[in-house]
């Protein structure tokens, strides 16, 4: 006879997180599956780096920073969070308008395969670094995400859909990124995650009768757990001025105007979402950039100028040039492809437009380490 399955939230190591979903697999769909597959500009990639560059950084120079932060994920505050409690009310999946019914499952997704990403990467750094700080870093880190996946996945499976995660792992194509590109986008990807659940749990508190699903009274243990990832990333990159000086700084505008323009357009794609969630989504957007770049200032010397007046208008370009992408694709034949090229070459404009706005300078402080604080 089989033990009674331990809940992914109890789970104290990605593997045992990741054997209960593996377990639960069964279950998952088909066509949940081929949505987090997708590869495109937009939609969450799997990452591989230089593991052994990464395993060789000495964390001398962040020690005490270091040693704190280590002992807090250590203490493991969120242990047992991630599961249905007496707080989970029903969801009325069938009665619920099908728009949104669409974009809020396209939502979970998506955002159950950017946790697992994280899950995948961190996971495989443990697994081949000798440095005792840095495995204990990401044997952490790994734990939170397999933790969060699993959790979005137990969502979907209430919808009768569920991502098959141990197919993606193999199936899913990775994109190679040296450390320091890891550094910068992980970063960036961990705060920007904290700046939205954060937004948007305030948000809800504020309004509650916009919770349409009860997952969104997670979102601040949720957030925090980002939070403490970012603020790793943050102290990697200290160990070392080179990755945030110089030519460098060009690399990290870049990194930056990515990260948002991506979140700018995907969420844009959601109408349905935030109009359930009484969220003007370019409210949203341009509060979550507000967010994180007050947040990046621990690190990055440079923020993207959010107000300037070329800043929303290219935004808006590249939405629609996005959005003619996806007409194209969907029309095919020769049309189609002219319409993907003609739309791709608006998106590189709209994106080249953004990237040369002057981005606002300012001094790096000595301390990096903050706290949550919104
Ligand atoms: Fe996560
Ligand atoms: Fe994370």
């Amino acid at each position: 006879m089989n033990a009674p399955l331990k809940h992914t939230a109890d789970a104290t190591t990605v593997e045992e997180g990741l054997a209960i979903q593996q377990a639960q697999a069964v279950l998952d769909s088909e066509s949940a599956t081929a949505v987090a597959m997708r590869d495109t500009l937009l939609t969450p990639r799997f990452y591989t780096t230089d593991f052994d560059e990464l395993d060789a950084v000495d964390v001398t120079p962040v020690r005490k920073d270091w040693d704190e932060l280590l002992a807090e994920m250590r203490a493991d505050p969120n242990k047992g969070h991630f599961r249905k409690t007496a707080d989970w009310d029903h969801v009325d999946w069938d009665g619920m308008e099908p728009e949104l019914k669409k974009e809020f499952i396209d939502f979970l997704i998506s955002s159950c395969t950017a946790e697992f990403s994280g899950c995948v990467l961190y996971k495989e750094m443990k697994r081949r670094g000798k440095n005792a700080d840095i495995c204990e870093l990401f044997s952490y880190m790994s734990r939170d995400e397999a933790r969060h996946a699993g959790f979005i996945n137990d969502a979907l499976r209430e919808a009768g859909v569920a991502v098959n995660l141990g197919f993606l792992t193999k199936a899913k194509k990775y994109t190679y990124f040296r450390p320091k590109f890891i550094y910068y986008a992980t970063y960036l990807s961990e705060k920007i995650g904290y700046a939205r659940y954060i937004t948007i749990f305030r948000h809800l508190e504020a309004h509650p009768e916009h919770r349409f699903h009860p997952i969104f009274k997670w979102f601040k243990e949720w957030c925090n757990d980002e939070f403490r990832h970012g603020e790793a990333f943050a102290l990697l990159m200290k160990t070392d001025p080179r990755l945030t000086s110089g030519v460098n700084i060009w690399w990290i505008k870049f990194f930056l105007t990515a990260v948002f323009a991506t979140m700018w357009v995907r969420d844009h794609q959601r109408p349905a979402f935030h109009r359930a969630l009484g969220v003007d989504t370019t409210w949203y957007g341009q509060e979550v950039f507000r967010k994180t770049s007050e947040i990046s200032k621990q690190v990055f010397p440079i923020t993207l100028d959010i107000e300037h007046p070329r800043w929303r208008p290219n935004l808006d370009r590249l939405e629609r040039a996005s959005r003619r992408i996806d007409a194209a694709r969907k029309a095919g034949g020769i049309g189609g492809f002219l319409g993907r090229m003609a739309g791709s070459a608006q998106a590189a404009a709209a994106f080249l437009g953004l990237l040369t706005i002057p981005a606002v300078t300012h001094r790096v402080p000595a301390e990096t380490r903050l706290q949550p604080a919104y």
